[in-house]
């Protein structure tokens, strides 16, 4: 039997790493940011002074690298050539860079392949731009977080970053392969005004409803 897999998209700053953080946590599932994996390479590539919009150079370094991802204590752990990057991808400067490298279908593919590998190893929230219509397209379980573009630039704002989610959107949706966009049968979910617990609790029940592993839902 597959492992079960909560697949959620949408925009930057939509909500969607707390709400499905907050989910893997009641699910007892692992929570998967597979944002980290192209920032981590985006930092990767300009740690090595490579434009992370040339595919030439990307993929010669993706023939490099080597790349570890693995289930440690119930959470993702990830290395880049032997380093942890996760103290470095949420710089200003990974948050210009990263959907420029997100563009490049050899990237795309090699990380498909890691996060496909992740479900042999546990049931999974897994979070990105394409997990719905991708990743894992054959799950029931899809949900596309949006919230107003205003309300996620002020969110971000909060968070002291300066981020320009709008700009990002509009490299994301438009790029060739795997756009950002909702999976025809993904189930909406506006997050412009309700709180986490308020979309985790509406998250959860769709889940029920559609049969996820009723046992660990009801012992919430
Ligand atoms: O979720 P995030 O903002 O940390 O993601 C960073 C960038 O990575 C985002 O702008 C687009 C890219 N990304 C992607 O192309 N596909 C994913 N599954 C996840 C992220």
């Amino acid at each position: 039997m597959l492992n079960p897999v909560v697949a959620i998209d949408g925009p930057a700053a939509s909500g969607k790493s707390t709400v499905a953080r907050k989910l893997a946590a009641k699910l007892n599932f692992v929570y998967v940011d597979t944002g980290a994996m192209y920032r981590a390479f985006a930092w990767l590539a300009l740690e090595k002074n490579i434009d992370p919009a040339d595919r030439a150079a990307i993929s010669g370094l993706l023939e490099s690298v080597k790349f570890e991802l693995a289930i440690s204590g119930g959470a993702i752990a990830m290395k880049l050539n032997g380093t942890d990057p996760a103290p470095f991808i949420r710089e200003e400067r990974i948050n210009a860079a990263v959907s420029k490298i997100a563009a490049i279908p050899e990237l795309r593919e090699r990380l498909v392949i890691e996060q496909r590998k992740l479900r042999n190893l546990s049931p999974l929230v897994m979070e990105g731009r394409d997990i719905g219509t991708v990743v894992f397209t054959d799950t029931i379980f899809k949900f596309f977080l949006d919230a107003d573009p205003v309300i996620r630039a002020q969110r971000r704002q909060l968070q002291g970053q300066a981020d320009a989610i709008t700009k990002r959107d509009q490299q994301d949706s438009n790029r060739a392969v795997a756009p950002l966009t909702k999976a025809a049968d993904a189930t909406l979910v506006d997050a412009t005004y309700d709180d986490a617990d308020a979309i985790v609790g509406k998250i959860l029940q769709i889940c029920r409803d559609k049969g996820l592993s009723q046992a660990k839902v009801d012992a919430l």
